[in-house]
């Protein structure tokens, strides 16, 4: 029996999903479309299977085939990111970091990482989250130009003396200094670790510099510009074996039995070893190399257009729009008013935003959907046109000061924005592009 037959409410949930992407544009930099080929593998039967434990030393009989596949992902993974040791059996990248966490650190350490709200991930120290918790966080920021402050980095690890540091965010859009950042590192003694996982796409194909050089561990998800299955990878490079060679056996019972979870996804696997298979070819290095001029002219494009980018521009797959010359707290309205007109993004904070996280005063995007769609330079400045159109459109409402009456003025601001000519008009140009542009897995 069919999903349809078996199922109708999922099924009909999953067609809706599907029309939404045939007919919008997705632009959170974090997201990909995968390829039939890593549908398949993720939808295959390798799913039922238990085999804790790592190939040839599994706790479940009936391995044999589960131990080809992972053996082949940890491979290709070793050959694409140029490292003699690597974990494939990581969840997701929050779980990736935190084995990096019990493989390097005790409880109680000192760790630094690129603070929140200035493009950081949660796991590398934020104060919601465990990693601070467990580990005394020290975060460093960027300057006001956008740039990594060095200066402050330099002068926080020679005070603090943190056991980890972490290089490599989610909303930063120039180059990752692997080297500064490894000079640093060396010289108090501090384990490195690169989180690759915005632009491990552009690194598998040299668009964007690798950190195996520089770092001691390398994590990575692999379902954002690697266009893989949800999953992620956790690496030991040359240079941390040589600081510590059990790195990489530390590392593998970090994420099991250590970790935060168990029986690894065998079918994730499977999917990881085939998108990454995908990434080696020069197909995906065009790919990638398209996600980063295709970047690049829609930065310029909304600048030409008054559009104030962070730092300028960018060196990779997204970037951030900073509203503040018009206000405090836009990025909601933007990210909303961008929905209503078939454009898919999120709001972000930037940097030394004066609103909160959950109001923040920017909004990211990113180019690597698009791009897998086939979109190049002369779509990224009719998209340009339209994101800068509803710029102009949102610019002139303001968050309330006072909390208590965001939500009347957000109501006010939904109703009036659904019934804007200007959304209605960009949407049916979006559909009619979308259109033009079918997405890979999605007939
Ligand atoms: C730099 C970075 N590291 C780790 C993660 C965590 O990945 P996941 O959402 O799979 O836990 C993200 C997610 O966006 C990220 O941007």
């Amino acid at each position: 029996m069919t999903l349809k037959q078996t199922d109708p409410e999922v099924y009909e949930i999953i067609e809706a999903e599907k029309q939404r992407r045939r007919e919008g544009l997705e632009m959170i930099p974090s997201e990909n479309h995968t390829s039939p080929a890593v549908l398949e593998a993720l939808g295959s039967i390798l799913t039922d299977k238990y085999s804790e434990g790592y190939p040839g030393k599994r706790y479940y009989g009936g391995n044999e085939f589960i131990d080809k596949v992972e053996n082949l992902a940890i491979e290709r993974a070793k050959k694409a990111f140029l490292v003699p040791y690597a974990n494939v059996q990581a969840y997701s990248g929050t779980p990736a970091n935190t084995a990096v966490y019990l493989a390097a650190c005790e409880v109680g350490n000192m760790i630094m990482g690129q603070s929140l709200p200035d493009g950081g991930h949660l796991s590398h120290g934020a104060n919601a989250t465990f990693s601070a918790r467990f580990y005394k966080s020290q975060p460093y920021h960027v300057k006001s130009d956008g740039y990594i402050d060095f200066d402050e980095v330099w002068r926080l690890a020679r005070e603090h003396k943190p056991k980890l540091i972490w290089v490599g965010a989610s909303a930063y859009a120039r180059q990752f200094p692997f080297a500064e950042m490894a000079e640093v590192a060396d010289e108090i003694g501090a384990w490195l670790a690169a989180d690759i996982a915005h632009i491990a796409g552009l690194v598998v194909a040299g668009v964007h510099p690798s950190p195996a050089p520089h770092a001691h561990i390398i994590t990575t998800t692999t379902h954002k510009t690697l266009r893989g299955p949800r999953g992620a990878i956790v690496m030991a490079t040359q240079k941390g074996l040589e600081k510590d060679p059990d790195l990489g056996k530390k590392i593998d019972k970090a994420v099991f039995p250590g970790g935060v979870q168990g029986g690894p996804h065998n079918h994730q696997t499977a999917a990881i070893a085939v998108a990454l298979k995908e990434a080696m070819t020069p197909e995906f290095k065009e790919y990638a190399a398209q996600i980063t001029k295709n970047a690049k002219v829609l930065a310029a494009g909304l600048m030409e257009r008054g559009v104030k980018i962070v730092s300028g521009g960018t060196d990779n797959h997204l970037m951030l729009i900073d509203l503040t010359p018009y206000g405090n707290g836009l990025g909601i309205f933007l990210e909303e008013a961008l929905d209503m007109a078939g454009i898919t993004a999120n709001k972000n904070t930037v940097p030394q935003d004066p609103s909160s996280p959950f109001y923040p005063s920017g909004l990211r995007l990113g180019t690597p959907c698009i791009t897998t769609r086939g979109m190049k330079e002369k779509e990224m400045t009719e998209i340009a046109a339209w994101i800068a159109r509803v710029v102009d459109l949102i610019k002139d409402y303001q968050l309330p000061e006072d909390k208590g009456e965001r939500k009347s003025y957000l109501r006010n601001f939904r109703k009036e924005v659904a019934v804007s000519e200007t959304l209605k008009k960009i949407k049916e140009e979006v559909i009619e592009l979308s259109k033009k542009f079918p997405i890979p897995a999605i007939h």
